[in-house]
């Protein structure tokens, strides 16, 4: 069986997007300090892109969650597989993540975080599926908006393939 890709977010459209995060991000965070918090594996092209185009001091950790995807058990269904190295107590947080698709993992994730005290704590994702929905999460910083499809590339994969792709796209079966 062939596969195809079709591209639905350009590689260009997506440097622009994060250009301009970056340049919203950094007039917001002005005279603070800024700790970025990526979800790996998915958020971690994205999160390196964004982080060169911050003007304000960055620092970064890293975080894995795996989520057991079974919808008919409550939110607190996620597993965290490395935890962070620093705390986060007093400092101005920023979550970065590929996708929020049905937010299950996030609205979790965000909780616990927000437990540990930080001073402020945001998001920053790439893509957002608003119509997959069912646990609500504020977002932040939103990269594109997308239609109910399974996307690939830029971090994101599908069986652990595609990760690479430097645009995103969608997984065609010929
Ligand atoms: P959520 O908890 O349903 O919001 O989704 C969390 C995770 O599901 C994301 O961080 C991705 O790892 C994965 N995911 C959701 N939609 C897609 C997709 O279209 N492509 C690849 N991974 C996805
Ligand atoms: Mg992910």
């Amino acid at each position: 069986m062939d596969v195809k890709i079709r591209v639905m977010i350009p590689e260009e459209e997506i440097d622009r997007r994060i250009r301009e995060l970056g340049a919203k991000i950094s007039q917001e965070y002005e005279g603070k300090e800024l700790h970025m918090i990526c979800i790996l594996k998915g958020s971690v092209f994205f999160a390196s892109e964004l982080a060169k185009r911050i003007t304000v001091p960055v620092t970064l950790d890293f975080m894995a969650v795996s989520s057991y995807g079974n919808d008919t058990v409550s939110s607190g269904n996620i597993q965290i597989r490395n935890d962070l190295a620093e705390s986060i107590e007093g400092r101005h947080v920023l979550v970065i993540e590929d996708i929020i698709d049905t937010g299950k993992t996030l609205s979790f994730l965000m909780k616990m975080l927000q437990e540990r005290k930080p001073a402020s704590l945001k998001l920053c994702t790439l893509l957002d599926k608003p119509d997959r929905r069912t646990h609500p999460v504020d977002v932040d910083y939103v990269g594109f908006e997308i239609p109910d499809e399974f996307v690939v590339g830029y971090g994101l994969d599908y069986a652990q393939k595609y990760r690479n792709l430097p645009y995103i796209g969608v997984v065609e079966n010929e």
